[in-house]
């Protein structure tokens, strides 16, 4: 079986790095922690049995995942370890007995406490004055956040020490944002045209990320404190004394926490959380067990992730059971048809829940969902709910098994799906869901960004100022407005400022909210940097997109499809007449060091990550290829290179080290 394991080697690692990418990147995660966690340990546990298929770089190497280079890296004086997880009473038992035995002794003390879903920050005083607060990042570099930290009002800017408590006190915790917080938010955002966080825990993460402190002050946030990082005072010998320490100091430290001095109470505190947690008003994925003597903490230490003296307990997530009162289809920008479940209102993880996707056509075959059925849902983290399966097992229940409709509910038109893909379309471009979609997208706070441009608004647009397309927002007057509903004369003028605004959005934003299918706000980015103007990219054949790193055949060929379409590039005529920007000004810096180069990167740097000599390079003006060709103008080897580099020597392609990058990087 030795060669199955290496392909399933190779499949989890890809996985894990593709939610790796979404969660720490993208911060759009696709799969609950737990199912991210056991990716994980399926993967570690095939590593451990081939030690020799271990490679550099597998996902288990690296203990999370890695800043992004928004703020000042901030090195952690001591690691910000993550913990092992368990999912069982069995595997928490197994853990207590690794404690056990490493302590050599029959009995050990934990104090359990809940683990909060945020963003794990540790925050600095030094003198009892907060001088510096950083995110986890990749566990031994995290972000400087020190502005946004500071808007939490629980934290506390000074510390009412003794005279003699002098030097550095690091103290960790997690930042979070309670359900309801949460639920506000993102009522006034979809309000105001701006995209719902997914769940708390993004909100919390994005509010923290934001360069805006401003913006964070208005989110409400908040802290637990949960453990120490670098301290020159004088401490307590246990864990729950050092809370009471920090709690004395004025922290935000859980009340909740609870003593367990044996294997029963361990299990009775799961069962009491378990239960205890949909009742919290924030959201618990989990309970940390840490033990509470720090001498046998230090004792047991840790491994390159984990320390032994402390595990995680992962909670199932929370599940209800409703009925489906009826399944209905939405069009989505696209075009693409989602099923959605109209259910029985029914409580669950702290909101009340009316609709449940069901993703697409197969999936509600394989679950055989019908209208009628009693139904399980599950909100893992999420805040769209999913059917998790039907509760009905009779194949022959009275209610018919459900179709997917033939045409578009919106517009009639015939829907198709093409060979391998899972979703129906709607392929008329001009179907009012689609374009009301659109509009929305166009508009929203990552693409245009154009206040006020929330859903009533853009569906009256759309049925009354007979808006059909993004340059359509350019010729509205004051007086259309003023007709629409909600839509007070101060108001309209607010919109009209907004979408004058947006006409400097710049390139990236406006690929972005273009809306061509599989170009995401990264892939915009690279294109806006690489090339500098709207005109360079339509002229750009898909072979030379598709050199660039970060941009697949997929991508390119959806790129060059749109380019060439006469009717967008029509648009795109329309939107630059209207006077909207279609250049970058940071993009191929006609004057930068390497403008028009083309480089390809190698091994790994030691003054940067490959993220920040990326973006380094775009903005010198030269472009990052995936692979050496011909056409390469140099290659950047840093430690360890791969075949990249051979490749160059083969070709007799030019070979830099960092040294000389950085040299090149400076000339002017
Ligand atoms: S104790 C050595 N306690 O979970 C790590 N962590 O996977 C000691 N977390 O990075 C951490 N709630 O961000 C601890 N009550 C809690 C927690 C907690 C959430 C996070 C933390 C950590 C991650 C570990």
């Amino acid at each position: 079986m030795a060669d199955s394991d290496l392909k399933e080697i190779e499949r989890l690692s890809e996985l894990i790095r593709k939610h790796d990418h979404l969660y720490y990147v993208l911060d759009r995660p696709e799969v609950t922690d737990r199912e991210y966690d056991r990716l994980m340990d399926q993967l570690k546990e095939l590593e451990s049995r081939h030690p020799e298929w271990v490679f550099a770089d597998s996902p288990t190497q690296r203990v999370g995942g890695k800043a992004s280079d928004k703020f000042p890296p901030v090195a952690h004086r001591l690691p910000m370890l993550s913990l092992d997880n368990t999912y069982s009473e069995e595997e928490l038992a197994a853990f207590h007995q690794r404690v056990l035995k490493g302590l050599q002794a029959d009995a050990a003390e934990y104090v359990a406490e809940p683990k909060i879903d945020g963003l794990g920050v540790t925050l600095i005083y030094e003198d009892g004055k907060f001088v510096k607060g950083a995110t986890r990042g990749d566990g031994k570099t995290g972000e400087d956040v020190t502005s946004n930290l500071k808007t939490i009002r629980s934290i506390p800017l000074r510390l009412p020490l003794k005279k003699s408590e002098r030097g550095v006190l690091e103290v960790r915790g997690e930042v979070y944002m309670e359900r309801g917080a949460f639920q506000r938010l993102n009522e006034a955002r979809e309000q105001e045209g701006e995209p719902p966080f997914a769940n708390p825990r993004n909100a919390a993460a994005g509010s923290v990320r934001l360069l805006d402190p401003g913006i964070t002050a208005s989110r409400p946030l908040n802290i637990w404190i949960y453990s120490l990082g670098h301290c020159d005072l004088p401490l307590p010998d246990t864990l729950s004394g050092v809370l009471e320490k920090l709690k004395s100091l004025g922290f935000r430290t859980n009340p909740d926490t609870r003593f367990c001095r044996n294997l029963e109470e361990m299990h009775a505190a799961v069962a009491y959380w378990d239960k205890k947690r949909r009742d919290l008003g924030y959201d618990v994925d989990g309970l940390v067990f840490k033990l509470n003597d720090l001498e046998s903490q230090a004792r047991l230490g840790s491994t390159a992730k984990h320390p032994r003296w402390a595990v995680a307990y992962k909670f199932e997530a929370e599940q209800a059971e409703t009925r489906v009162l009826n399944i209905s289809v939405q069009v989505g920008r696209t075009g693409a048809i989602t099923p959605v479940a109209d259910l029985e209102p029914v409580f669950l993880s702290g909101s009340t829940v009316k609709r449940a996707t069901l993703h697409n056509e197969d999936e509600v075959k394989r679950l055989d969902a019908r209208v009628g059925d009693r139904v399980l849902i599950e909100k893992a983290g999420e805040i769209i709910p999913k059917v998790i399966r039907t509760l009905e097992t009779d194949e022959n229940r009275e209610n018919p098994k459900w179709k997917m409709p033939t045409e578009c509910p919106e517009c009639a038109s015939p829907l198709r799906r093409l060979e391998g893909e899972a979703v129906w379309r709607c392929e008329n471009f001009q179907c009012p869901a689609q374009l009301k979609e659109r509009l929305l997208h166009f508009g929203s706070r990552n693409a245009m960004d154009i206040d006020h441009l929330g859903e009533a608004v853009v569906a009256q647009l759309i049925d009354r100022c007979g808006v059909e397309k993004y340059s359509d927002l350019y010729t509205l007057e004051l007086d259309q407005l003023k007709e629409l509903d909600r839509l007070a004369e101060k108001s309209g003028e607010n919109l009209l400022q907004a979408i004058e605004k947006s006409k400097q959005a710049g390139l990236a934003r406006l690929i972005f909210g273009l809306g061509v299918r599989h170009v995401g706000q990264r892939v915009a980015q690279v294109l806006a940097r690489t090339f500098g103007s709207l005109e360079k990219i339509m002229n750009a054949p898909a072979e030379e997109l598709e050199a660039i790193d970060e941009i697949g055949p997929r991508i390119a060929n959806s790129i060059t499809d749109y380019l060439h379409n006469p009717e967008n590039r029509e648009e795109i005529a329309r939107l630059q007449e209207r006077g909207v920007v279609t250049t970058e000004e940071n993009g191929d810096a006609e004057s930068g060091p390497l403008s028009g180069k083309q480089i390809v990167l190698t091994g790994t740097l030691e003054t940067m990550t490959r993220e920040e000599a990326k973006r380094k390079i775009q903005e010198a003006g030269g472009r990052v290829m995936s692979s050496v060709s011909g056409k390469t103008d140099f290659v950047v080897a840093g430690a360890d290179p791969g075949s990249k580099a051979r490749k160059a020597e083969q070709q007799g392609v030019r070979l830099i080290g960092e040294q000389d990058f950085l040299a090149l990087l400076k000339k002017q």
